[in-house]
């Protein structure tokens, strides 16, 4: 066997704090499904929006030393948050590669022909202004409007958006963002296209932009270029989901968005 099939047969780690990565997962899933992958939900520490940059790089650095321990050619990570926030810092630490949300499509952002650009997210992820930066490296004439969403990720989480008090929270957000007259709206946490139904309750589908449908392509373009991929694709490729707590909750939340057979529990501090 050469060095190369050995490392192409390797598996994809995916991360998030919770069952937002999914999202990612989903997309990617639905587009190659031949690839063995282990998606970490770290839901022992979720909401990551609300926490320091420190704690987020120590969350960071357990998720991938797990999973480095696991021999994986690559991890995405499907997580705004820690793309903002501890990418950065941890990006030479691990000699797999490393596919961050935000980084990996700010360039099909900066292109899209908008002007007007919302973005929703974290308080960690607007507070950090990774979102401007990377976009305005390409294209400095994209007028950015930055509104975090704090109760969003507990809404997905509780899976109780359909409830009146989080639907009132959604649409008062919404408007607050709709007062700036954006072109688009990016849905900058991994946790937000969950709540897709009910945002086109009061704006046009094609306002928002999940940038899953992008990133997914990204790395699948990426992987091949880097002759990462798995090419025996008759096989089907295996899933592991852990998650650091609460694997039913886990279970209950990703039903929206994904079939997921069977949790884990795996603590890592
Ligand atoms: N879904 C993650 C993101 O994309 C983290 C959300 C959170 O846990 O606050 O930012």
């Amino acid at each position: 066997m050469s060095i190369l099939k050995a490392e192409n047969s390797k598996k994809i780690g995916f991360c998030d704090s919770g069952v937002g990565g999914l999202t990612v997962y989903s997309k990617f899933r639905k587009l190659i499904n031949s690839e063995d992958i282990i998606f970490y939900g770290d839901l022992k520490h979720s909401p990551y929006g609300n926490k320091s940059k420190e704690e987020l790089i120590s969350y960071s650095r357990n998720v991938f030393d797990f999973f480095k321990e696991q021999g994986v050619k690559a991890v995405v990570m499907a997580c705004n948050t820690t793309s903002a926030s501890t990418y950065p810092i941890i990006k030479n630490e691990y000699d797999f590669k490393i596919y961050p949300i935000i980084q990996s499509c700010a360039k099909i952002f900066a292109n899209m022909g908008i002007n007007k650009l919302g973005i929703f997210a974290t308080e960690s992820t607007i507070n950090s202004g990774v979102y401007e930066s990377e976009i305005h490296k390409y294209n400095s004439n994209v007028q950015i409007y930055s509104q975090s969403c704090p109760n969003w990720v507990n809404i997905v989480e509780s899976n109780s958006q359909e409830d009146k008090g989080s639907v009132d929270i959604i649409k008062s957000d919404l408007d607050k963002m709709l007062a700036n007259n954006p072109d688009k709206i990016i849905l900058g946490c991994t946790h937000y296209p969950f709540l897709l139904d009910i945002l086109c309750r009061y704006a046009p589908p094609d306002m928002f932009v999940d940038p899953a449908d992008y990133f997914v392509n990204y790395i699948i373009e990426d992987l091949k270029n880097s002759d990462l991929i798995d090419n025996s694709f008759s096989h089907k490729g295996s899933e592991e989901f852990y998650v650091s707590a609460n694997p039913d909750k886990f279970k209950v939340a990703s039903k929206m968005f994904y079939n997921v057979s069977e949790v884990k529990l795996k603590e890592l501090d």
